[in-house]
């Protein structure tokens, strides 16, 4: 190559620049200093930590997946109530078209009807109380449950990283992980604000990937004692970490309460997938965790079974975020 100056030595003689260093151009160039103009910083761990809730684009699920499902549960949402009503909760159960759990006279009443299907594993799912009308449905829940778990399982992979854990240590209690999806459909009520379609609650699940149908705000977190609405971008999932994660972490990252308002004049629907571990998972703080953060060497949850977590979770889950965890 052609030979050139020692760049080391110009800097430290008197001579100033050579002409052949100076660029007029960047002088004609503007750089932003605005605040709003950085590269964006994607915190994964700052986002489990501090909100317990964060919104993702891009996430690798086919648009037409989430389109499809959108297009079905809308339609199931609107057919009459006679045929819905062939899918209706069997008494004493979640699972089906209905209303979420009620468990006393007194309860106050949310403004919102569900359709709750057991998604994965495969053996769980009751297909009697799969609609099969529109006649795609089905298949659409089915895709649908097969991608958000991939995505599941990727993000709980990053998770575990940024916990410190191996990420083997976390997926393998997701393995044969019990996946359930609830459909939510909010009708628009002429008392909007004296209502609420799903009342402040913590999720009882691991991970919980979100789905706001349609255009219709109405989802808020609590953060620092305040109600955050979240904006409703279509084709995002809000993931939200639950009971189960916040346990398995130790309290490291947060379950946080969050209700949905329904609107005066506009019905609204969203879809819930809850990632859960297998049925034979402990549900108690990483131990491995526990070794790598020597501040959170001791267990601030107890272990229990996951037959047993369940259990628990119904109980306490009527008003507000868990307080027994
Ligand atoms: C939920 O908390 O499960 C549903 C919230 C929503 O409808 O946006
Ligand atoms: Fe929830």
């Amino acid at each position: 190559s052609l030979p050139v100056p020692n760049v080391q030595q110009l800097a430290s003689s008197s001579e100033g620049v050579p002409v052949r260093y100076i660029r007029p151009e960047l002088e004609l160039e503007r750089v932003s200093n605005d605040e709003y103009d950085r590269i964006p910083l994607i915190d994964l761990h700052s986002a489990c930590k501090d909100w317990g809730f964060f919104q993702v684009i891009n996430h690798g699920v086919a648009e037409e997946v989430i389109l499809k499902m959108k297009a079905d549960i809308q339609e199931f949402f609107g057919r009459p109530l006679e045929e819905k009503m062939e899918y209706a909760q069997l008494p004493n159960g979640i699972e089906g078209y209905g209303q979420a759990f009620v468990v006393s006279e007194e309860q106050k009443l949310d403004w919102g009807d569900m359709l709750y299907i057991n998604a994965q594993p495969i053996n769980r799912r009751n297909m009697r109380l799969w609609p099969s009308s529109p006649s795609s449905i089905r298949a659409s829940l089915d895709q649908y449950s097969i991608e958000l778990e991939k995505v599941a399982r990727s993000l709980m992979t990053s998770m575990a990283k940024n916990l410190g854990v191996e990420p083997e240590k976390l997926l393998d209690l997701f393995k044969e992980g019990v996946q359930t999806v609830r459909m939510n459909y909010y009708p628009p009520c002429e008392q909007a604000s004296k209502v609420i379609g799903i009342a402040p609650h913590s999720d009882g699940s691991g991970l919980t990937l979100l789905n706001q149908v349609n255009e219709v705000q109405g989802l808020q977190i609590k953060k620092d004692g305040k109600w955050v609405p979240v904006d409703p971008i279509p084709g995002a999932f809000i993931v939200n970490v639950g009971d189960i994660i916040e346990i398995m972490s130790n309290g490291v990252y947060k379950s946080i309460e969050h209700r949905a308002l329904v609107n005066h004049k506009k019905e609204r629907l969203s879809i819930a997938a809850f990632h859960d571990p297998n049925v034979d998972a402990m549900i108690g703080p990483l131990p491995n965790l526990l070794i790598k953060d020597p501040k959170k060497q001791a267990p601030n949850y107890k272990s229990i079974s996951h037959q047993d977590f369940k259990k628990l979770g119904r109980k306490m889950k009527l008003d507000g975020k868990n307080k027994g965890l």
